[in-house]
């Protein structure tokens, strides 16, 4: 065995015996371990044993800028030898804190100028929760606390962000409150009934969020969570006017409306923020993280409207605090590496990049639509799924047991890509810096994985 096989098989060992790892099937990581990574360049990452793979999905939908940045290493240093920590809690700051929170409040929509930082996107997610309880509070209806989301949205993994989430798998065996929250259908324009046509569909899916409002009372109801384009579902994107129209029945009935950006902010759909820009809608509160800092450093934001900000920074009574807060809420070198990256975003235009070559990637991916098992390509530049089906006219979903996305992200693994597998489906979401060839690469690669899958599949009986 040679020295870098040793190390290779010391950490993986090491990994497998103490690593707890998220999101992790048991049955499969007590036998095969993990996959060491541990080089990187721009668009591409390379395991311990030095085979370098394109990264189809940017870490996990947050690697924006590409990997290995010089300068990005430069600016957490140099903020490091400055001042590495101090707490923002009370009447301290740092720079980089208030520089980064007066950037994402002009970079965000509508009078959205006020930022609560976290360390990630569920944790951006629960402090939306206990902002809107203490602004109803403050309003004098405390019985507005139960929150609306939808079936097959993400919103993260902390207790409260995961009963946000409507991923039906994602609760199995766990607990979620169910008190407090209630899920509406997706807008999975794809998985309409048959015979109806899209604008019905999206009708039905307002009046259903209407109708769930006065189930359980407006008075009874404080916020409606939402992604622009649902990620970790399946990139589901909804039909045309759904968001603005989800927004004003939020509005007709009192409620908040969350717009959970966590993936599409900073880049991914060629804008800084997704919501206005993409869907026409300026919500009351927008969540971040992933892109925020390209995922070199933990960092999340909650960003607030005046009018809510207005109401939750006046004292609840005579001497009281805003009692929410965290260790790291604006940790200065987070918060550098957040600024370091929107002023390498802005220098390189990345978000023009993204609407040239995120469209060009997004025609090539809808290309794959020819293929005998995908039965749809969805999504928005450089945010896309492919579904893969037993029967495209039916949509007849192949048996689960046939792991149809691991087979397909296993032969792209072979043939150096990596892509997400969602089940059935797989995800992409590449790094914003891609360019043109390895758009061709990537794409012709899936192609092949794709075609040898279905070769298998049909060698295994599952077609
Ligand atoms: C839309 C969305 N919200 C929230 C989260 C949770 O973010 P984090 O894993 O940083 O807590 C994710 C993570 O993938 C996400 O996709």
């Amino acid at each position: 065995m040679s020295d870098l096989s040793r190390h290779t098989q010391k950490i993986w060992q090491q990994d497998k015996d103490h690593n707890i790892h998220p999101w992790t099937d048991f049955s499969t990581f007590k036998e095969s371990g993990s996959m060491i990574l541990s080089d990187s360049d721009n668009v591409s990452v390379s395991d311990s044993e030095g085979n370098t793979f394109l990264d189809g999905i940017a870490g996990l939908w947050c690697v924006n800028i590409g990997y290995a940045r010089e300068e990005m290493a430069q600016a957490i240093a140099d903020q490091i030898t400055k001042i590495p920590y101090f707490s923002s809690f009370g009447h301290h700051t740092t720079e980089p804190a208030a520089a980064l929170a007066a950037k994402i409040a002009e970079l965000a929509p509508g009078n959205l100028n006020h930022v609560f930082f976290g360390c990630g996107g569920s944790v951006a997610n629960d402090t939306a929760v206990r902002i809107i309880h203490f602004y109803f509070n403050q309003l004098g209806k405390p019985n507005k606390k139960k929150l609306i989301s939808r079936v097959d949205g993400y919103h993260g993994s902390t207790y409260m962000a995961m009963s946000l989430t409507g991923v039906a798998f994602d609760h199995d065996g766990f607990d979620i409150d169910r008190e407090m929250v209630h899920h509406i259908a997706c807008p999975n324009p794809y998985r309409r009934p048959e015979g109806m046509s899209v604008e019905d569909f999206c009708d039905a899916k307002v009046q259903e969020l209407e109708d769930k409002i006065l189930e359980l009372g407006p008075d009874n109801v404080a916020a409606f969570f939402a992604e622009p384009i649902m990620g970790a579902g399946g990139v589901i994107v909804p039909p045309e006017g759904y968001h603005k129209r989800t927004l004003d029945v939020c509005h007709k009935y009192g409620l908040l409306y969350v717009s959970d950006e966590v993936v599409t902010a900073f880049g991914r759909l060629g804008h800084m923020f997704a919501s206005e820009a993409e869907f026409g809608i300026v919500p009351d509160i927008i969540t971040c993280a992933k892109g925020l800092t390209s995922g070199y450093l933990p960092l999340g934001a909650t960003v607030l409207s005046d009018d809510i900000y207005e109401v939750i920074s006046v004292p609840q009574s005579d001497g009281a605090l805003f009692t929410h807060g965290f260790t790291y809420s604006g940790h200065p070198v987070c918060c550098a590496a957040g600024l370091k990256n929107i002023e390498i975003m802005e220098r390189e235009n990345l978000c023009d990049q993204v609407m040239d070559v995120g469209a060009y990637f997004e025609a090539q991916v809808r290309g794959l639509g020819d293929l005998e098992i995908v039965g749809n390509v969805r999504g928005r530049k450089f945010m896309m799924c492919i579904e893969n089906v037993a029967d495209k006219k039916t949509k007849e979903l192949i048996n689960a047991d046939a792991s149809v996305g691991n087979r397909i992200a296993d032969h792209c693994q072979a043939r150096g890509l990596i892509v997400r597998p969602l089940a059935h489906m797989n995800v992409l979401s590449p790094p914003l810096t891609l360019t043109r060839e390895n758009v061709d690469f990537l794409v012709q690669t899936l192609r092949q994985s794709i075609e040898a899958t279905t070769a298998d599949l049909r060698a295994d009986g599952y077609l």
